[in-house]
Formats: C-alpha cells, sequence, structure tokens
C-alpha cells in the first residue's frame, strides 16, 4: 500500500514553532521512526507552505496512491481550493491536526476540508500522523 503524508505552511518547522503547541520533535525524525514500525506499506512524506504545490501533489497522487494523511495547516481554515482538490481526486483523505483546534481560536474551528475527507483526527500531537495512517489502513 502506498501512504503519502502530506504537511502544508510552517509544518516545516516543527521542533522550532510554538514547541508549546506542536511539540519539540522535528518532522524528519518523527516521520523516520514511524516509517520502521511499517514494512509492507510504503509511507511516503512531502511538505510544501505554497496552496498550489500542496493541490498539485494531491493531484499527482490522488490517482494513485491507497491514502493520504493530509496536515493543511493553516489553509484547513482558508482553502476552497484545497477543498475542492480533496473531492476531485479518489484517494482517501484523513485530515490530521497536531493540536485540539478546537480548544483554540475560534477561526481554527472550522475546516473547509472536513467534509470532503473520510474522517478527521486532532490533539494527539505528532502520534496524530500515526493515527491517520492507521485509520486508512483499517478501512
Ligand atoms: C495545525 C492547526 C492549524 O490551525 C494551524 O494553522 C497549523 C497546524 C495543527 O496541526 O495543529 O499550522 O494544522
Amino acid at each position: 500500500k502506498n501512504i503519502l503524508i502530506l504537511n502544508g505552511p510552517n509544518l516545516n518547522l516543527l521542533g522550532v514553532r510554538e514547541k508549546s503547541i506542536y511539540g519539540a520533535q522535528d518532522f524528519d525524525s518523527y516521520f523516520s521512526t514511524l516509517k520502521n514500525n511499517y514494512e509492507s506499506v510504503e509511507l511516503s512524506y512531502f511538505q510544501s507552505n505554497t496552496e498550489g504545490f500542496i493541490i498539485d501533489k494531491l493531484h499527482e497522487v490522488g490517482f494513485e496512491y491507497d491514502g493520504i494523511v493530509l496536515n493543511a495547516g493553516a489553509y484547513t481554515h482558508t482553502s476552497v481550493a484545497i477543498a475542492d482538490a480533496i473531492a476531485a481526486i479518489n484517494t482517501p483523505v484523513v485530515e490530521v491536526h497536531i493540536s485540539n483546534v478546537h480548544t483554540r481560536e475560534e477561526f481554527r474551528h472550522h475546516s473547509y476540508l472536513s467534509k470532503n475527507c473520510v474522517g478527521v483526527i486532532c490533539g494527539f500531537g505528532l502520534d496524530s500522523y500515526r493515527l491517520g495512517v492507521e485509520a486508512l489502513l483499517a478501512r
């Protein structure tokens, strides 16, 4: 099985950025540990700070891969274009967030993406990504 973890803006700064919210671990080290948990799954990872590149990636893998775990960062709360891209592709997408967005500012409570995703996981720190992968594998 092919599963892509797709990270949006500012998530390249994990481990540096707002550690009290997002933790002290950088994503590359988390990802290499996670990857080792799965033998029969081809787990890949892509990050971009640019909305269009995230959409391009969804198009690129979205007719081919078995699942996508998407943390679109702040685009979650703003992007009709990413929502449309998720609707356009065949691959199931799980929306994930590191923080529990519902305990945070009001503007983080709404997601344009959720209705086009198979499910949403938030609030479990970096473990949200593993839970997203597990959710895809369990379907
Ligand atoms: C986030 C939550 C978003 O509101 C925020 O803009 C992010 C990260 C999370 O993983 O908790 O960049 O998606």
